[in-house]
């Protein structure tokens, strides 16, 4: 193989192994089949950063659930989140009167979260909650709740297990750091 298509190359460090993954999975799953016990849940994920942590978190999850997707998009130039969410593709389940658990990659400035937890439920679910695999504290920007995340990580670009560099890297099975050349090399095209 050319070294240009080994896909690590890009990675400056990694942050979370797929170990480390599996843990977080295995924790959080114990906690959410303790916290859904009895309530059938609607586990929502959103696409397309958090498939890879939807399938790996709810196989940890012992209870009775309804699985389905969304997918919302904030413009932006691959790094910044503008505050302008769009709904892109609608979840397909009513909501109404629904336990809502939304399944995210990363929640970084709060505006998506915001957006889909205020939109669920003026569509009537019954509680909304959110199970991020990662949490960017340092940029909150909306006075949101994260309910369940799987680790806090300082503010940097992280790729790999379904977080994207330019809609590519997804498929790494760690999550890891880009190298600063990488993004630099975009920038100056
Ligand atoms: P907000 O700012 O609305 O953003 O909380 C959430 C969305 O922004 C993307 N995001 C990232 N994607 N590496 C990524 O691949 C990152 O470090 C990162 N930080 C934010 C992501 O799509 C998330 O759903
Ligand atoms: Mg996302």
């Amino acid at each position: 193989m050319q070294n240009s298509d080994n896909i690590d190359n890009i990675i400056d460090r990694v942050l979370f192994s797929q170990d480390d993954i599996e843990e977080i999975c295995q924790r959080l799953g114990k906690q959410l089949t303790e916290d859904y016990a009895g309530k059938f849940p609607l586990v929502i994920g959103v696409l397309k950063g958090a498939v890879y942590f939807m399938t790996d978190l709810t196989r940890h999850m012992n209870v009775k659930m309804q699985n389905d997707f969304m997918d919302v998009s904030s413009y932006g130039d691959g790094f910044e989140s503008t505050g302008k969410v769009r709904l892109d593709i609608d979840v397909q389940a009513d909501v109404k009167g629904r336990d809502v658990l939304l399944v995210e990659d990363i929640v970084d400035t709060g505006h998506t979260l915001k957006f889909m937890k205020d939109l669920l439920i003026e569509r009537g679910a019954k509680s909304v909650k959110c199970c991020a695999l990662l949490n960017k504290t340092e940029r909150r920007e909306d006075d949101v709740v994260v309910d369940y995340y799987g680790s806090k990580v300082e503010n940097e670009f992280v790729v790999g297990y379904g977080l994207d560099y330019l809609n590519a890297y997804r498929n790494l099975p760690y999550v890891g750091v880009l190298k600063p050349e990488v993004i630099q090399a975009n920038l100056n095209r």
